[in-house]
């Protein structure tokens, strides 16, 4: 198990240009399984978790190739209709090629991907809706098969939840299905309205993505491949540089970052005592104080726009160093507090009760041994060995590595002392 080694106590300060989002590239690259060329993807961030969808479409048969932060995915070999369980197992997201699948080839197969560190993560909402779509669901043993006897035929489809992952797999369904398909309490999170736009770029029409109602026209038969799309700006690496920042008194400007996409967060900031501001439209700055007037801060997450689930770990990290009694609920995965133990055995007073954390602010953190047991909670870690005094040992970087790309090195520059090994 690899691991970071910081030695805290030292303020960020300097520009940082954030990377394409991970949860966007992710349904886009299975998105492509739709085209009948090649689809061009621009600012793709160097992550395992890519590398494992590039590994999931070639074995499907797609020729995918990467040079810099751009993609070719070429999904006119493709063959295959099961993602191997090797690959589902390593990650959830794998499945967002089933929808596709559905669409392109009549059926698609996976393992179940089962719980995680962060919750039980059901995969039911994807197999009700795609199956509201034409495909008949076969339960065999740990395989779940989808098998669509004739094309897909668009449907009025209601989530129980607003599920980010299963709006993302019936909008690709429903892309290639005949006729109209409306879904209903559909997530709003800005990766759904960048999956529509390349939808909408390979010919078919999409309305409403970003709201709750979406209503896709499919076009049975292959879509048009050739297009070139440009990734939108990952909202959680931007969050999780300004938190990061933010805790160490320091002051950063962040390129390809768009406030927008940050409700919550930046309100969250300035309650404390920092100062946020976009210099321009596609930058985010801010600028800490040395230390923080005493606050009481109270946020829950939510679907977007809610306060992101995927922040919560960072921003609970950063409230250890603001004085005063602060409230952090989870709303959207029911096992998300594991870490706060971790953080703890840093010195911070945080009492857990479920999915609320107390957090009693403005003490000292200490360094300490700690693990990353999922991918924020290894980002929540990062922040509060850089605000410690004295050596953190940050173990499993795999799994922070998921998620930020060279982030020794993107850290570093901002001036923190952060070694991977
Ligand atoms: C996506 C993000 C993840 C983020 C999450 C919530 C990607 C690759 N991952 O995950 O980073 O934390 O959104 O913003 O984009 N649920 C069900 N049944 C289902 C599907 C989901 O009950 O079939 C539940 C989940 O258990 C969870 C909630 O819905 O409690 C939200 O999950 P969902 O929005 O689906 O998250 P993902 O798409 O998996």
């Amino acid at each position: 198990m690899g691991e970071f080694v910081v030695q805290g106590g030292r303020r960020l300060a300097g520009t940082l240009r954030v990377n394409g989002a991970k949860n966007a590239v992710l349904p886009l690259m299975a998105a492509s399984l739709l085209a009948d060329r090649p689809v061009f993807l621009e600012g793709v961030p160097d992550l395992t978790d890519v590398e494992v969808m590039v590994a999931v479409l070639r074995a499907l048969g797609a020729v995918v190739e990467r040079d810099g932060d751009a993609l070719t995915i070429d999904p006119r070999p493709v063959q295959g209709y099961a993602v191997p369980a090797e690959l589902m197992q390593r990650m959830r997201a794998s499945m967002f090629v089933l929808g596709p699948l559905l669409a392109r080839m009549g059926r698609a197969e996976m393992v179940q991907p089962g719980g995680c560190a962060i919750g039980e993560r059901p995969v039911d909402l994807h197999l009700h809706g795609l199956a509201a779509l034409g495909a008949r669901v076969e339960e065999d043993g740990p395989v779940t098969r989808l098998v669509a006897e004739r094309p897909l035929r668009g449907a009025d489809i209601h989530l129980a939840y607003p599920s980010v992952g299963a709006t993302e797999n019936l909008m690709m369904a429903a892309a290639g299905a005949q006729g109209e398909t409306h879904i209903q309490n559909a997530a709003q999170e800005p990766e759904i309205v960048d999956l529509a736009v390349l939808l909408s770029e390979m010919g078919v029409t999409v309305r409403g993505a970003g709201t709750p109602l979406i209503r896709v026209v499919g076009r049975a038969g292959p879509l048009s491949g050739g297009v070139r799309h440009a990734v939108i700006p990952d909202r959680i690496e931007a969050g999780t540089f300004l938190l990061a920042a933010a805790a160490t008194g320091g002051e950063v400007v962040l390129d390809n970052a768009l406030a927008v996409h940050l409700p919550g967060l930046l309100e969250v900031l300035r309650e404390a005592g920092a100062e946020v501001w976009s210099p321009r439209p596609d930058a985010v700055a801010l600028a800490a104080p040395e230390t923080y007037p005493p606050a009481r801060i109270t946020v829950q997450t939510g679907p977007y726009p809610g306060f992101a689930t995927d922040l919560q770990s960072p921003l609970t990290a950063f409230l250890t160093r603001v004085p005063g009694m602060h409230t952090v609920v989870e709303r959207v995965f029911e096992n998300r507090m594991g870490y706060v133990r971790e953080l703890v055995r840093m010195g911070a007073q945080i009492g857990v009760d479920r999915r609320v954390a107390t957090v009693h602010g403005g003490t000292p953190l200490h360094g300490a041994t700690v693990v990353a047991r999922d991918l924020r909670a290894g980002a929540a870690l990062i922040i509060a060995a850089l605000a410690a005094e004295g050596e953190t040992v940050v173990q499993g970087a795999e799994l922070i590595e998921r998620g930020y790309e060279r982030l020794a090195d993107r850290l570093g520059a901002l001036g923190a002392r952060i070694a991977r090994r």
